[in-house]
């Protein structure tokens, strides 16, 4: 099939900028569409955090000093471009000091919805300007979610983007953009009025996600099981019913890994490597983050370890009331990495003054870390109570670390429960969102443990297991073609 110009629209994007798995997916996606001949272009805010930190930017020829009307205001932006790491997908930062040069990613501000239309309007204005006609706008998430109205509406009249096909991909239904009716105007939608949800503008507000889903000509989700759950009351957060009416044009594909960056053979982050064939280096891992977190060292009790935002999704009541039993009874060590909720951050500081010699609580941030954790541990706990994908899961599998996860969106589709009889199995995975069920999975894996080459063989298991993006971005390209023919 012929190759494909794409642009991709994501607030995320790693290595830059990064706060949860959209930043590798959105990465790791432009990447390997460019590697399979496609044109990509990967268009990203310029956060005062990628100046932070050293990031080499060069002027886009063309692309500066330009501007859009947002709700009667003049708002200029240019765009710079970063070579990203062993990429020919080219990374296009939208610079608008304004809106961009705060302190973390995400706001509180009011300006919030305008920071991320301005992302969209910028990525679309880039196009026009460089004459570079996509085929298909990837939006990702509630940020770029009005990308397929404005091309319905505001930029329908180039000739640009007649052959120009929208997908919208929702990495997590609970973040939806949602901001009073007033706004609309302000946004500079007046025109694009009659096209929002009616009911909810009657009721008082609109939101990004719903537009986008509503426009949008392609929609996919981060899992197969997560593409059925968001159409369900349950797991819907109030969409089910638009998507149940559009689920014809939503599908999901589990998310990839980067295999190069999470290649525990060759991570340039760790110090000591391992594959399948000679494991030995996991051992060495082991005692390195025990020794870096200053926690007693160990061959014979199983590590535990969390990196993760804390935040209700991600399920860690559980762990609150299971861990304490386990810990006093069992030899074991705990290492988390991650903040968010103060209630998390709270127990888990509680946790390690209460067992000081088994848990470790690192409330920060650390990508190194973040791979040490995954390389050093032999357990990795993540009972969320809804997981669109996960990525940490799949890395976990990779290095040789088992994961005990709930059955729920991405976590269902790529962790099967280990079966003693038939030796098969990549992980524990539990049902329901109770602390019994939880615990009931940690003791299964306890057990195993005691039984190292059952445990060796579920390890094996889950090493072999093919992630890479590689296998996912024909799944992509199809859905690409398949929207040619959709006629608007
Ligand atoms: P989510 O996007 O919901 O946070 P994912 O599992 O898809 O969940 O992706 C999380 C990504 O963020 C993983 O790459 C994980 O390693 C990383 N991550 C989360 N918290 C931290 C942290 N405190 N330090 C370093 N990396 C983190
Ligand atoms: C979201 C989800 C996570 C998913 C990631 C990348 O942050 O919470 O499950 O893996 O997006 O798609």
């Amino acid at each position: 099939m012929a190759p494909l110009r794409i642009l991709q629209i994501s607030a995320e994007c790693t290595p830059f900028a990064k706060t949860g798995g959209l930043a590798d997916v959105s990465a790791a996606l432009s990447r390997y569409l460019a590697a399979a001949g496609h044109d990509v272009r990967l268009v990203v805010p310029l956060y005062k955090r990628v100046k932070e930190r050293g990031t080499e930017l060069r002027p886009v020829a063309g692309l500066q000093d330009l501007k859009v009307e947002l709700g009667g205001r003049t708002q200029w932006f240019s765009i710079w471009e970063a070579a990203a790491p062993r990429s020919s997908a080219p990374v296009w930062f939208v610079r608008a000091p304004q809106y961009f040069e705060r302190e973390g990613l995400y706001t509180q501000d009011a300006d919030e919805g305008q920071r991320f239309l301005l992302l969209t309007h910028a990525a679309l204005l880039a196009c026009q300007h460089s004459n570079w006609a996509p085929h298909i706008v990837h939006a990702h998430d509630w940020h770029a979610a009005l990308a397929p109205l404005l091309l319905r509406t505001h930029y329908a009249w180039d000739r640009l983007f007649q052959a120009t096909r929208s997908v919208l991909s929702i990495h997590n239904l609970a973040y939806q953009g949602v901001y009073p009716a007033s706004m609309v105007d302000e946004l500079g939608l007046a025109n694009e009025r009659h096209l929002l949800h009616q009911d909810h503008l009657k009721q008082g507000r609109f939101s990004y996600l719903e537009t986008g889903i509503l426009w949008a000509d392609g929609l996919s989700t981060v899992s197969e099981t997560y593409a059925r759950e968001i159409q369900t009351e349950e797991h819907g957060v109030g969409l089910q019913g638009l998507l149940r009416t559009r689920s014809e044009r939503l599908k999901g594909i589990v998310n990839g890994i980067d295999a190069d960056e999470w290649d525990p053979a060759s991570d340039p982050r760790i110090p000591h490597h391992y594959s399948a064939k000679k494991l030995a280096g996991k051992a060495k891992m082991k005692a390195a983050l025990l020794e870096r977190v200053k926690l007693p060292g160990t061959k014979s009790a199983p590590v535990f370890g969390i990196v993760s935002r804390l935040t209700a999704q991600k399920g860690f009541e559980l762990v609150h009331d299971a861990f304490s039993v386990f810990l006093r009874r069992e030899d074991m060590r705990l290492v988390v990495l991650g903040s968010g909720e103060k209630r998390y951050e709270d127990f888990f500081a509680w946790l390690v003054q209460t067992f000081p010699d088994k848990v470790a609580y690192l409330q920060s941030y650390d990508e190194e870390l973040s791979h040490w954790i995954e390389a050093g541990s032999d357990v990795f706990l993540m009972p969320s109570r809804y997981e669109p994908c996960g990525l940490n899961q799949m890395y976990s599998q990779r290095y040789g670390t088992v994961p005990v996860v709930r059955r729920t969106g991405g976590l269902a589709d790529t962790v099967v429960n280990w079966d003693p009889a038939t030796q098969s199995g990549t992980g524990f995975v539990f049902e329901r969102f109770d602390a019994q069920s939880f615990y009931q999975a940690v003791e299964r894996s306890f057990g195993v443990w005691r039984d190292q080459s059952a445990w060796k063989q579920l390890m094996l298991n889950g090493m072999g297991v093919d992630y890479s993006w590689e296998r996912r971005i024909g799944q992509y390209v199809e859905l690409y073609h398949s929207l040619a023919s959709v006629r608007r």
